[in-house]
């Protein structure tokens, strides 16, 4: 059978739809383009409206496309999946399936079901007790797995912060065991994983519900570590309400964990951040960067904000704008505040106007320009080590270029002109330009 995922949102998302197609795969299905497939899958992102909005226009595309052939089928999972639950199978016949968030280890059996049964359909959208292990397909023999991998190690959140819909749709946190944690990394550093990113909604709180088995995040981050080939480890996504002094040291002391957090801030106002229920303050996440800077010089932060929050006045957007530059953030993701059904922030008074909240945006990412030119044009002249991705589009004077990331994350463009295929491989190089969101390196000391 042949079939197409089509991915929304988060690295969360990313890693199901890559296991989902592995485990399709290893039952001998196999990944076609749109005009060839016969089963469609989204997986889906409710954290925006505009996410939410772009799932129902795909689906209207594909309806008219599917029209031509009675026995292809679409499959709707993730976020929106759990959102609208059975409501999918209204509005649009031919989705057969829908999957919750912690029904994703379900799927290929229900989507080989749906194969052979073309009258049935399916809606998995039970929470969980505990984590939903999945089992890892066997690799094809003799290939190698991907330099970087993604391992998830907790499902929901807990937080219910005043605008965030994950509560709702990714249900309560769930830790992950310890052992399966590791047993999943150790696997992966053997089949060629150089680099691992541990995933979930706030890592940082990891532990602290009873499927950790009293393993915090900090005790965690040090097993994985010591994973022998483990050249780089991160996590995402942080709370600041939950970064353990305990974490902040294993930035001192583990040097495979890299120089890098990604630590969302959300506002820059006290009276903002009290509104939303993130439960610190403008003072406490400054005394958090500083802690960290102290344990990791040259630790490079990132963040997500928001623009437009019920009620943000013109002072509090200027208090983020305020807190930006005094963190100096890498980079950030900024949105303007949505309103989600059923989230306390929808009921809150007033609304910002969409003309305000875009202004707003619009200005906020001009500073953060600025910001992270200035942080790329630091490194320039300094030498590093660039772990390759793959090609890069970037072209000059028709030498190619590998695209990669420094150990703070940071994508570096390599000029290579050599036949050798570089993906996967940790080169060193020399910083010696600085684009608008990326650098440009050149082969640095002994040859490759
Ligand atoms: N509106 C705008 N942005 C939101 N985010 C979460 N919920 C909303 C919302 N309702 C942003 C937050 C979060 C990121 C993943 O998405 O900044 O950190
Ligand atoms: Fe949403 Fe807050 Fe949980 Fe992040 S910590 S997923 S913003 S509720």
């Amino acid at each position: 059978m042949k079939f197409h995922i089509i991915t929304f949102g988060c690295q969360m998302n990313a890693n199901d739809s890559d296991w989902l197609a592995r485990a399709l795969e290893s039952r001998g299905w196999e990944q076609a383009d749109d005009e060839a497939a016969r089963v469609f899958i989204l997986n889906t992102c409710s954290v925006r409206e505009k996410p939410e909005q772009k799932v129902y226009s795909v689906l209207g595309r594909l309806e008219r496309h599917l029209r031509r052939d009675p026995g292809v089928f679409a499959a709707v999972g993730g976020c929106v999946a759990q959102q609208i639950g059975a409501g999918f199978f209204e509005r649009f016949p031919f989705v057969r399936l829908v999957v919750g968030t912690d029904a994703v280890a379900l799927a290929p059996d229900a989507l080989e079901r749906l194969a052979a049964e073309p009258e049935t359909r399916l809606a998995l959208l039970d929470f969980l007790p505990h984590f939903s292990e999945r089992a890892e397909p066997e690799p094809r023999p003799g290939v190698m797995g991907p330099a970087q991998a993604f391992v998830n190690i907790m499902q929901g959140c807990d937080n219910f912060c005043a605008y965030c819909i994950v509560p709702y749709v990714r249900g309560r946190q769930r830790s992950r065991r310890p052992g399966a944690v590791l047993e999943e990394c150790r696997t992966l550093v053997e089949r060629g994983a150089r680099e691992i990113t541990l995933l979930g909604q706030n890592v940082n709180s990891f532990g602290l519900d009873s499927g950790g088995e009293g393993v915090s995040f900090a005790e965690l981050l040090r097993r994985v570590a010591a994973i022998p080939g483990l050249e780089r480890l991160r996590f995402t996504t942080s709370h600041p309400k939950d970064l353990d002094p305990d974490v902040i040291r294993a930035f001192g002391e583990l040097e495979n964990l890299c120089p890098s957090l990604h630590l969302p801030l959300q506002s820059g106002s006290d009276a903002v951040l009290r509104r939303m229920g993130r439960r610190y303050d403008r003072a406490r996440y400054l005394d958090l960067v500083e802690q960290l800077r102290a344990a990791r010089p040259g630790l490079a932060l990132t963040t997500d904000l928001i623009v437009g929050f019920p009620g943000e006045t013109d002072e509090d957007f200027g208090r983020t704008l305020e807190m930006m530059g005094l963190v100096g953030f890498e980079s950030s993701f900024s949105f303007k505040y949505s309103d989600r059904p059923g989230v306390a922030a929808a009921r809150m008074e007033p609304k910002v106007s969409e003309e305000v909240a875009s202004a707003r945006l619009d200005h906020l990412q001009n500073l953060q320009n600025t910001l992270t030119k200035d942080c790329l044009e630091k490194c320039v002249g300094s030498e590093t080590v660039v772990l390759i991705e793959g090609p890069s589009r970037k072209q000059d004077g028709g030498e190619p270029f590998w695209r990669g990331r420094d150990p703070a994350g940071r994508t570096v463009n390599v000029a290579h002109g050599g036949e050798a295929d570089l993906s996967g491989k940790m080169i060193s190089v020399r910083l010696v330009e600085a684009k608008k969101h990326s650098l440009i390196g050149e082969k640095a000391g002994a040859p490759w």
